[in-house]
């Protein structure tokens, strides 16, 4: 980083211009107030709809945030493009896709939905979410115990953190187990169309998904996971190869395509830059080449979305020109 700065090399030239930009945009979405926190369980209906944090992280390492990106939330399906990642990278595009499809479902992220050759449509929905979690249990970590399984996970995401810690939210972990019947019905759905590979237990594969939803990290944290994307799978931290450059297209691809729920065609048009948001209220933002950014703001919009987050997005088109095409 050093180095560069001597060499006037950084990809943001003008890094404090540029954070003056991401500050204004911030402080002019904070006073939207739009959107209701997710209830679906009582842990993520008592957070603080306040909260409002966003972080940068450029693909040389360059570091800005502002605003609650230190306190801690529970990834949801943020995770969905993460575990995928690893799936692509520990199986192969050819192996995974024998499983999942690559195209948007234009339905719920948890409708009891299968595409016409009976598999889910992508990884970013719940289906395809559950369905890669089997993969991980029954091709990758056929030999580890449940614990194993845990920690190789907690540990590829850290890994995409340049080392930063992802915690574990119990509670949220216990809620989701119990208010999971339409996750369960998509399991058994899946099984009835014997969509999973052998061995699967649908059971552990489903306590796998949820535990992955409860691992626990901050919105700083996630700017460099959104960076290692940004950057090829190089984490910009540690210049740890994290990925394979073909693993982060495929990713990529399916952020820009099915990323935000039943907004993603909206999305992709509008601010044209891969995303994928949970019912946290966190949004990863990737700007190819450029830089990884994450956005939270529990409040939701009817499609799921973070309310502050989708408008820090087009706010930030407005400024920067960043969509792809
Ligand atoms: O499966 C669920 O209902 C949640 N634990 C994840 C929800 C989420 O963020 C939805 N996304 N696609």
């Amino acid at each position: 980083l050093i180095a560069r700065a001597f060499r006037h090399q950084f990809v943001v030239p003008d890094f404090l211009g540029f954070t003056k930009d991401i500050e204004e945009i911030y402080w002019k979405c904070k006073s939207n107030t739009d959107g209701k926190v997710a209830s679906y369980i009582p842990q993520l209906a008592r957070v603080n709809p306040d909260y409002w944090g966003v972080s940068v992280c450029t693909i040389d390492g360059q570091r800005f945030s502002i605003g609650d990106v230190h306190v801690p939330f529970t990834l949801q399906s943020c995770s969905k493009p993460l575990t995928y990642a690893v799936a692509l990278e520990c199986l192969s595009q050819k192996v995974v896709h024998q499983y999942v499809g690559q195209e948007p479902s234009g339905r719920n992220f948890n409708e009891l939905v299968l595409d016409h050759n009976k598999q889910p449509h992508n990884p970013m929905i719940n289906a395809g979410a559950i369905l890669v979690c089997s993969l991980l249990q029954t091709l990758v970590h056929s030999e580890m115990t449940l614990a194993e399984k845990f920690d190789f996970t907690q540990n590829w995401f850290q890994r995409m953190a340049g080392g930063e810690n992802f915690g574990f939210n119990n509670s949220i972990f216990l809620s989701e187990r119990e208010a999971a019947d339409r996750n369960y019905a998509l399991g058994f759905y899946m099984r009835e169309h014997k969509v999973f590979p052998e061995k699967t237990n649908l059971r552990e594969c489903l306590d796998f998904y949820f535990q992955i939803c409860s691992m626990e990290t901050t919105a700083d944290s996630m700017s460099v996971v959104a960076a290692t994307l940004a950057n090829g799978g190089i984490c910009p931290i540690t210049e740890e190869k994290v990925f394979r450059p073909d693993v982060v297209r495929d990713v990529l691809s399916l952020m820009h395509s099915c990323g935000m729920y039943d907004y993603s065609g909206q999305f992709a048009f509008n601010v044209g830059l891969p995303a994928k948001s949970g019912v946290c209220g966190g949004i990863l933002l990737v700007v190819p080449n450029v830089a990884g950014i994450f956005t939270w703001s529990p409040p939701l919009d009817p499609c799921g979305n973070s309310v502050r987050g989708v408008q820090f997005c087009k706010e930030l088109l407005q400024v920067f020109n960043f969509h792809r095409y």
